[in-house]
């Protein structure tokens, strides 16, 4: 319970108060709330309550968010909302947008939402409008990607361009090649590549069916120093230049984005080739940036700031909706909700829509390099769960695989269902089922089927009693397995814009209730020192004493088969 002289129930807070969920006074309301809902199934909650979809569901901007399969009552949501207020979320979010610097373990504003501020407002940070230099690298981005896409842009034996690689990894990869994936309807003639892992094998199999003469290469490294992009772009580089016969021809082939333009340099890469952007961009929230460059050449510069458009459109829901109605807010407590109160440990992201196969990839990192953590923000290690698994496939594959485990198995698995009312392909038909697959998914993990049901079923096969009921535990679904669904009209970049900045404010709102800085993600260091460490060992036959004995007995095997 946390002292109410400290935290007080007021709208407004001066200072961002640093208390978890749990610290509020509506906590133990909550616990004695799921208490009860436990024992309730959604079965239930929909034949006492007709009007559930009206009541938990928003439409806003052209998005429907239906929670009503939600296992939530109303009683649930008001304590929900009152409990974020109690942590501060006003404050956080005007925090957020005012630029303060809320990544304080890096000491950095968080201001990714400059990137698509259409206001014609000032973003001030460190007492600096950043938005003259954003409009400025914008206005680069569309010339640059407008000459390559009419082919003014020249390599060096004077073609033009056909083919874009993009070589990055983590943010400066997903978000990027999950836009230009799920835009594929809105793409041009330019043939888009991406390249990631420092295993060999993808750059090689992408430099196989490629000619240098008509190939572009975009760098783009938020640090320029990530170990996997420097290895990709110098084997790249080294292949330009040898095809080619000339080092020269890097001028013509190369462009980097980057907030290190010294690094860039040295690279080789002229100034003018060079796209940059700010520390206050973290490199998961950076597809906004420069970073989204790639998907300026693949769609077109409109296309980009459709996309912008979308999210500037969901900050402004986000800032000024109540939190009843506020889509973002509303999934971070159902997610809290889930995860802290009903036990769930992850969540699927299933959408119904082939163009999005990168969207749950994309969202693994921003959800779980954003809130993976177990230190809260006063330094203290946290007593409860915080970043669930994200996974998923798009539907109707995952039917196929996954989903067996989410209708009959032991955890509790709260699911999020995507979908858009119209085909970007024209085939209705196949539109028609897909999406009657997505509405049957969500309705079986609702209703399930209970043992009187699978038994009736069975009754009108030619199976005698015994067999029946051999049968029926096997055939019963417990149900009551919680699911969101989000549709669209249509999968366009205004609305892909709407839903990526609704997950990132989702993502965020649940780091503040979880007491988490978000935006930091030393977690991922640990693994890139030792590896520095590991790789003498591979080079040459230095002592593995100093290991440690399964590390040791991996390095003896790998040296005796090299
Ligand atoms: O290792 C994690 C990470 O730092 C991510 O946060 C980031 O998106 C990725 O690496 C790539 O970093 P960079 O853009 O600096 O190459």
């Amino acid at each position: 319970m946390i002292d109410k002289n400290n935290c007080p129930k007021t709208k407004h807070y001066q200072m961002l108060p640093k208390i978890s969920f749990q610290e509020t006074s509506e906590f133990n309301n909550l616990t004695r709330e799921a208490e009860a809902v436990k024992g309730i199934h959604l079965r239930e909650l929909f034949k006492t309550d007709h009007d559930r979809f009206t009541q938990f569901s928003i439409e806003t901007g052209g998005l429907l968010f239906d929670y009503s399969k939600q296992r939530v009552r109303k009683e649930s949501m008001k304590m929900l909302v009152q409990m974020a207020r109690e942590c501060g979320l006003e404050k956080a979010i005007s925090s957020l947008f005012s630029g303060e610097k809320i990544n304080e373990t890096e000491n950095r504003a968080v201001l990714h939402t400059a990137l698509r501020n259409r206001s014609g407002n000032p973003v001030i940070e460190s007492g600096v409008d950043v938005m003259p230099e954003v409009e400025a690298v914008k206005s680069q981005m569309k010339h640059f990607s407008e000459n390559v896409i009419s082919g003014n842009w020249k390599g060096f034996s004077g073609k033009t361009i056909t083919d874009i690689v993009n070589i990055g990894i983590g943010g400066s990869d997903l978000g990027p090649y999950m836009v230009t994936e799920s835009l594929k309807p809105f793409s041009n003639h330019l043939k888009m590549h991406f390249v990631s892992n420092v295993d060999g094998a993808q750059i090689s199999e992408v430099l196989k069916g490629l000619n240098p003469e008509t190939t572009l290469f975009l760098i783009v490294s938020k640090t320029f120093t990530t170990q996997e992009t420097m290895a990709n772009a110098q084997t790249a580089r080294k292949w330009c230049a040898e095809k080619m016969g000339s080092e020269d021809a890097v001028a013509n082939h190369f462009v980097a984005v980057s907030t290190q333009p010294d690094l860039v340099t040295e690279f080789g890469i002229m100034p003018e080739n060079m796209f940059v952007f700010w520390d206050w961009v973290g490199g998961r929230y950076s597809l906004w940036s420069a970073v989204g460059l790639s998907i300026c050449l693949a769609v077109g510069y409109s296309n980009f700031e459709e996309l912008l458009q979308g999210g500037y459109e969901m900050d402004q829901h986000f800032k000024s909706a109540d939190f009843h109605e506020n889509i973002p807010v509303v999934m971070a407590l159902l997610g809290i909700w889930n995860c802290n109160f009903l036990g769930a440990t992850s969540l699927a992201i299933l959408p119904y829509d082939q163009n999005l196969h990168r969207f749950p990839a994309y969202l693994q990192q921003a959800d779980m390099e954003s809130n993976g953590k177990s230190v809260d923000r006063n330094g203290n290690p946290v007593s409860y769960s915080t970043g669930p698994v994200v996974w998923g496939e798009p539907g109707t594959n995952g039917q196929h695989a996954f989903y067996q485990l989410i209708h009959q198995g032991t955890s509790m698995i709260p699911c999020d269902f995507i979908a858009s009312v119209k085909s970007q392909c024209g085939l209705r038909k196949h539109h028609e089922l897909l999406l009657a697959n997505c509405f049957a998914q969500s309705l079986a993990l609702m209703e399930g089927k209970t043992a009187e049901e699978a038994r009736e079923e069975l009754s009108k096969t030619k199976k005698t009693p015994e067999e029946i009921e051999a049968l029926v535990p096997y055939k019963t679904f417990k149900g009551n397995v919680p699911s969101s669904t989000l549709v669209f009209n249509e999968l366009n970049p205004r609305n892909l814009g709407f839903l990526i900045a609704c997950y990132e404010h989702k993502i965020f709102v649940q780091g503040i209730l979880w007491n988490l800085f978000s935006f930091d993600q030393w977690g991922v260091e640990l693994g890139k020192q030792l590896a520095q460490n590991i790789l003498p060992a591979l080079q040459a036959e230095t002592s593995l004493n100093e290991m440690d004995n399964s590390t040791a007995g991996i390095l003896k095997f790998y040296r005796k088969w090299i």
